[in-house]
């Protein structure tokens, strides 16, 4: 993995003063005036590269998602987004992605093999195509025609690991698996528009064909310009079944913080859906830098960076 010291160098950016903020604490409801970004889990290195692309470009608020969001899927290390991602039960990396601008404008993903860059194929059928989301066989087929290669996403460590999941073949999703799955990232500049995007291999050992949250718009991101934005991590079908982010936007648009908002949405998963054991997080900004991010168990944390500073938080839970 690259350190931050080469990280900084490779990618141009200034050395932002960075840390992890280990005891839990509620989401600030300071407003943030200028170019921000939070993203799920310990992410602060994609939130620099979006960041330095928003101060770059402060319009070009989708150029600071995908880019950001390309630099986890091509982290090896990063197992649940990309290449590297574990598989489904057939062996087969599967990714799905979506991205949504200020201007309602989106493109999504699903069932998508081969390609490492979902994130970058979903702003392609955003930008170039009629459709918002393809799937599947369809979808590996417009990303061969604008140019994307196919190449292998199983690294050899998920291929080792797989070997070992065949002999229980048990599937159990683990709530933080490593403290990430997914990165879901939410941008602002400095005019208060927003962006955001997604991107997962989704849940290890999942059935040939399960599509989860992360492309849904509404489940597992969701942005309106007018008011703010959130985006889910955790076990997608219980943001499915609650469109759990488009919940807390619809909660910020009635006047929740977007502290609360994200409260008030995992508090209505509770409600509906089973949860021992089962983890969701969300994160949500609104229009004027407010900042919020709830989960149904502990261990979940996201990052925040600011111009001045870039951390890592612990996010407060349903269940201690
Ligand atoms: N949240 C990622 C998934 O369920 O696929």
């Amino acid at each position: 993995m690259l350190s931050r010291r080469k990280f900084s160098a490779i990618f141009g950016l200034s050395v932002l003063s960075t840390n992890f903020v280990k005891c839990a604490s509620s989401s600030s409801t300071s407003k943030i005036p200028g170019n921000l970004v939070i993203s799920t889990w310990d992410n602060q290195r994609a939130n620099q590269l979006a960041l330095h692309e928003l101060n770059n470009n402060p319009s070009y608020l989708l150029n600071a998602v995908e880019y950001a969001i390309k630099s986890v899927e091509a982290d090896a290390e990063d197992r649940s987004v990309g290449y590297g991602g574990r598989p489904d039960r057939e062996g087969e990396v599967t990714l799905d992605a979506c991205i949504m601008d200020k201007d309602g404008n989106a493109g999504s993903v699903t069932y998508l093999k081969g390609i490492k860059h979902p994130i970058s194929v979903a702003r392609r059928i955003m930008e170039k195509t009629p459709h918002v989301m393809l799937s599947g066989a369809g979808a590996q087929q417009f990303a061969l025609a604008e140019g994307f290669e196919i190449e292998n996403l199983l690294s050899e460590e998920s291929l080792a690991e797989y070997k070992e999941w065949l002999v229980e073949k048990e599937y159990k999703p683990k709530a933080n698996i490593e403290r990430h799955d997914t990165i879901g990232l939410l941008v602002k500049n400095k005019n208060g528009d927003l962006s955001g995007g997604c991107s997962t291999s989704g849940m290890a050992y999942k059935m040939a064909g399960r599509v989860g949250d992360s492309p849904i718009l509404g489940a597992g991101l969701f942005v309106d310009n007018e008011i703010g934005c959130a985006t889910a991590t955790g076990v997608g079908e219980l943001v499915l079944k609650t469109c759990a982010t488009f919940l807390a936007v619809e909660l910020m648009r009635a006047g929740l913080s977007p502290q609360k908002a994200c409260e008030a949405a995992i508090e209505r998963i509770i409600a509906k859906c089973k949860t021992d054991d089962i983890q969701v997080g969300l994160i949500a900004m609104n229009k004027e830098g407010q900042i919020g991010a709830y989960s149904i168990q502990p261990g979940f944390v996201y990052a925040i960076t600011e111009e001045t500073a870039s951390r890592t938080k612990e996010v407060n839970s349903y269940f201690k």
